[in-house]
């Protein structure tokens, strides 16, 4: 059982990576963002109040993130693996996950923290707000999320750390040259 976290800023490539990683190791993929971005645009309840967060640059609450991540989680009960996009972003929701795993007999087998300079993030983020329209990918959201990113999801670095399961990735160079790191790592915990 393969199960990955992929860490790390807003625009560090977690997204770009998750899909490659999706393709090659035939695992789910569960991203919190385009999980909340889907309710938004179906217009649930659940969207109504994520939105408020979300164009603030702010975490979505524990409480209510742990219990969406259990629901989706859930659909998964078959599968290879799961790679854990956006998710955990603090203490309570790394806790959260271990406990989730530990229920079915598993762990995280590898979480791997794309680092990436603050000025390329900056730069990323806002391109693809031009391409895109993303909402909270506009500067003054960006910075917000970057503040947030800081303060409440870069201490997991050593959450995990303490858990030997945390492995660092150069997030910068291009994106075949990271998923060539990025499999080094994954083969290694996969055994093969
Ligand atoms: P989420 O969607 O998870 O946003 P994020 O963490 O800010 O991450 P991004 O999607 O912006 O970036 P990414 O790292 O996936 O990079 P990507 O591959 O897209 O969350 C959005 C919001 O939802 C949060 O702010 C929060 O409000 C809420 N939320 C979500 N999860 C939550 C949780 N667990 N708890 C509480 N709240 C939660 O790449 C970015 C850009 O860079 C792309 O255009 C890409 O093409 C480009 N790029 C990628 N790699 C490279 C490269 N190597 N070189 C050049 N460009 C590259």
């Amino acid at each position: 059982m393969l199960n990955i976290v992929i860490f790390g800023a807003p625009g560090s490539g977690k997204g770009t990576q998750s899909e490659r990683i999706v393709e090659k190791y035939g695992i789910n993929h569960i991203s919190t963002g385009d999980v909340l971005r889907a309710e938004i645009k179906n217009g649930t309840e659940l969207g109504k109040t994520a939105k408020g967060y979300i164009d603030q640059g702010q975490l979505i609450p524990d409480s209510l993130m742990i219990d969406i991540l259990a629901s989706v989680f859930d659909s998964f009960k078959d599968s290879k693996g799961v790679i854990f996009d956006g998710f955990p972003r603090t203490i309570a929701q790394a806790e959260a996950l271990k406990v989730m795993l530990r229920e079915r007999g598993q762990e995280v087998s590898v979480m791997l923290d794309l680092e990436v300079p603050e000025d390329e993030l900056m730069v990323r983020l806002i391109k693809r707000g031009k391409d895109s329209g993303r909402a909270d990918d506009n500067e003054e959201t960006i910075k917000k999320r970057l503040n947030v990113y800081h303060s409440q999801t870069a201490p997991l670095i050593d959450w995990y750390k303490a858990e030997g399961q945390y492995r660092h990735i150069k997030g910068l160079g291009t994106m075949e040259d990271i998923f060539a790191d990025i499999c080094k790592e994954i083969d290694a915990v996969a055994g093969k």
